[in-house]
């Protein structure tokens, strides 16, 4: 019988060491264990799983299924949006200020890099260490939703005739930009000696702080106040086609991030002790750093503010997000409640809604199955 449950409560006490089975090899790719029992779905765990973790059934979990199918139903490829509208009003010295123009190129630059990082640290950071085929499943293809991103950039560097090392290298030449990715990468280099495993509570925390400054930070922090930025540029009709874009990517976006939320929550649920007060707290500043670098980049990017968009509204949106974040993982808020500043990226967010929004072709790639938005 399958276990459909959503995030599951806390399992028995472990057995004694002397009486509990092996852990599985985490990579799967170890020596095979030849005429071993087949796999029991309650052997199957988010991390230290006993399941070989080289076989999909019996499925576990659910909810990384369905998110698998929900990724493959939102297929797209940038190279399907028209980008004549932008490359008019890009070289049409009137087209944009110089404050839009900076604004535009900061954040397809902060983007351009951000992708590839995100994509290394699924690829040679979590992925071998969540020992979950369905979770597998899910990460492979985020992966190469994260190269559709990245691809995404090339076009539109390619289409607008940008020079391509200012873009891509942007991470490591603009400050704000450099502290966002320096703060993120910290806590993937902490997986990255070739010895580090799950399995104590240290290594365990140091996993989580991965998931979180990735899933919940960087995805689900950085990229929507960049989201909003290019989107409000395309509610003014201008760079429409990147707007269109930009749309497909936070679609994709919010199913990573709700797929990291549900991991950290599921491992969690599996794993009580790693969620110490003290190691709660930790989380909070986390997301609060996250907030204070948004805040920082926005300053930079936005010194003056353009068409109804500012640092300051950039800030105050980002304490928005991180208090959502906050409460989707259990935790109390870490800013005081303020007013969504853009109360219109619910809507940017639905894409049947939004058909035609842009006046641009919009293609409806959603096939089957209802997506919830955060
Ligand atoms: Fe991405
Ligand atoms: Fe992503």
């Amino acid at each position: 019988m399958l276990d459909w449950s959503e995030p599951q409560a806390p399992k028995p006490a472990p057995l004694h060491p002397a009486f509990a089975p092996p852990l599985a090899d985490a990579t799967g790719l170890g020596a095979i264990d030849a005429g071993a029992a087949r796999v029991r779905v309650d052997e199957k765990a988010m991390i230290n799983a006993r399941a070989d973790v080289n076989q999909l059934l019996p499925l576990k979990y659910k909810w990384a299924w369905e998110k698998y199918l929900a990724g493959c139903n939102n297929h797209w490829m940038p190279t399907e949006v028209g980008m004549q509208a932008d490359i008019a009003l890009w070289h049409s010295p009137s087209g944009l200020t110089e404050d839009e123009r900076r604004a535009v190129k900061r954040n397809l630059g902060f983007f351009a890099a951000s992708e590839s990082l995100v994509a290394n640290n699924i690829v040679l950071a979590i992925y071998r260490h969540l020992s979950n085929p369905e979770c597998r499943q899910y990460l492979l293809r985020q992966s190469f939703e994260e190269a559709v991103h990245t691809h995404t950039f090339q076009y539109i560097v390619e289409s607008l005739g940008l020079d391509e090392g200012e873009l891509f290298n942007m991470y490591r030449e603009v400050p704000s930009i450099t502290a966002k990715a320096a703060w993120a990468l910290k806590h993937t280099q902490s997986l990255e000696d070739p010895g580090f495993r799950t399995g104590t509570p240290e290594a365990d925390q140091a996993f989580l702080r991965d998931l979180v400054a990735f899933y919940v930070v960087f995805e689900g922090m950085w990229f929507y106040t960049g989201f909003a930025q290019i989107l409000s540029l395309g509610r003014r009709n201008k760079m429409v086609g990147i707007a269109e874009q930009y749309q497909y990517i936070l679609r994709d976006e919010s199913l990573h991030l709700n797929f990291g939320i549900d991991v950290i929550n599921q491992i969690k649920a599996e794993n009580p002790h790693l969620w110490t007060p003290s190691f709660q707290e930790e989380i909070r500043s986390m997301l609060r750093e996250g907030a204070e670098l948004e805040a920082a980049y926005g300053r930079d990017t936005m010194p003056r503010g353009f068409l109804g968009l500012n640092a300051g509204l950039c800030e105050q949106y980002m304490h928005v997000i991180a208090n959502r974040r906050c409460a989707q993982l259990g935790l109390g808020p870490v800013f005081a409640e303020t007013e969504n500043p853009f109360p219109w990226m619910s809507e940017a967010m639905d894409l049947k809604k939004e058909k035609n929004f842009f006046e641009t072709r919009v293609i409806e790639y959603q096939n089957g199955g209802a997506l919830a938005w955060d």
